[in-house]
């Protein structure tokens, strides 16, 4: 059988060229020349706090999913390394984007630890966290403007700009009274798929393909991050095991209202009146799971991401055909994290 019937696993396909971005994120808030803001932005960079690096994995993968010689256009040995260069500088923009929305996530949401250590602002308080991540927002600008593109510019600018207002909706709707299922698809647009969708789009116009292909790029982000979503929202009231309430609750305790919920309410409509109390009140909290116990919301919100895998799958491939092995061992890795983000349990 061909090396590409084999099992891929998407994340050790890119381990060297993680390892290569990570040097350079420590290395790039070294730059300001004040230790303590440098430690501070650079926090979640230290090795054994990097996370998972879903987002750089993706656009790596993407960028080697997508490189094939286009029509009239051969790309000699400098370029193609200069291409790749420029698409590891947006895997290293999307990461400084998304760790300075945590920085100040963690501010917002008072959270004492992350990815197993204690958060930033428990060890150097919510201004040190603000300014941090302030200054990895600027950092991602001045690495974005040595890409020197105006549309990758403006997709990743956008991605950042789509967190705050998805961080804005999600505050808004503790307190609306109707807050229903398009409002949720969203802000759950904005808060977690945008940042990988304009990202993979930035990865595909740098190559410069055609539209169609930057969008099934896009459209790729976009789902896979709306399936990891909805299955993140489930996680939150089932946790490990397949039943309700095992789950940490801190969304519905927090007044966060998600998927399951929103299904839930369309089964019935009675656990409207109990939403708009509010969930300060624990056993208001009880009275909506046992709603959600007796409905579909949990396996309809499953459902639901499992669609949107199936569209990211599909959109990996729409992708022009291709025989190279590379580009096809990439793209199955894609496909295969669709099938990881809906198959997860934490
Ligand atoms: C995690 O959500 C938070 C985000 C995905 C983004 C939040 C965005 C902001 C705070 C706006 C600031 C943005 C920038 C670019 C500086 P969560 O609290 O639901 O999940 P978690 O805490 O469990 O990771
Ligand atoms: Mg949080
Ligand atoms: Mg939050």
């Amino acid at each position: 059988s061909s090396l590409v019937e084999q099992q891929v696993d998407p994340f050790s396909l890119v381990a060297d060229e993680l390892s290569l971005i990570g040097n350079r994120l420590r290395e790039t808030v070294q730059v300001v020349g004040v230790p303590k803001l440098a430690s501070a932005a650079g926090y979640f960079f230290e090795v054994g706090v990097e996370g998972k690096r879903f987002r750089p994995t993706v656009l790596l993968l993407m960028a080697s999913a997508l490189n094939m010689s286009l029509p009239g256009s051969a790309l000699d040995t400098a370029k193609a390394d200069q291409l790749r260069a420029s698409q590891q500088r947006v895997a290293e923009i999307t990461e400084m984007i998304h760790v300075a929305s945590l920085l100040h996530d963690d501010v917002l949401d008072d959270a004492d630890t992350r990815r197993g250590v204690p958060s930033l602002n428990t060890l150097m308080g919510n201004k040190v966290s603000v300014l941090a991540g302030d200054f990895l927002l600027c950092r991602a600008c001045v690495t974005l403007s040595t890409i020197k593109h105006f549309e990758v510019s403006e997709a990743l600018g956008t991605a950042a700009e789509n967190l705050i207002a998805g961080e804005m909706m999600q505050t808004a709707s503790t307190s609306e009274k109707h807050y229903n299922m398009d409002q949720y698809m969203q802000k759950t647009y904005y808060k977690t798929a945008s940042l990988i969708a304009n990202s993979c789009k930035a990865v595909a116009l740098l190559a410069d393909h055609e539209n169609e292909v930057v969008m099934l790029a896009y459209n790729y982000g976009r789902n896979l991050g709306l399936a990891y979503q909805l299955i993140d929202d489930v996680l939150d009231f089932t946790g490990t095991s397949a039943s309700l309430g095992k789950g940490s609750l801190s969304d519905i305790r927090h007044g966060i209202i998600t998927a399951p919920v929103l299904f839930a309410t369309e089964e019935f409509p009675e656990l409207q009146a109990v939403i708009n109390r509010g969930f300060d009140d624990p056993a208001n909290v009880d009275r909506a799971l046992e709603y959600l116990q007796k409905s579909r919301g949990i396996q309809r919100a499953k459902e639901l991401a499992i669609e949107h895998a199936n569209m990211a799958a599909s959109a990996i491939d729409s992708f022009p055909k291709s025989d190279d092995d590379n580009v096809r061992i990439s793209r199955q890795a894609l496909v295969e994290l669709t099938r990881m983000v809906i198959t997860r349990t934490k």
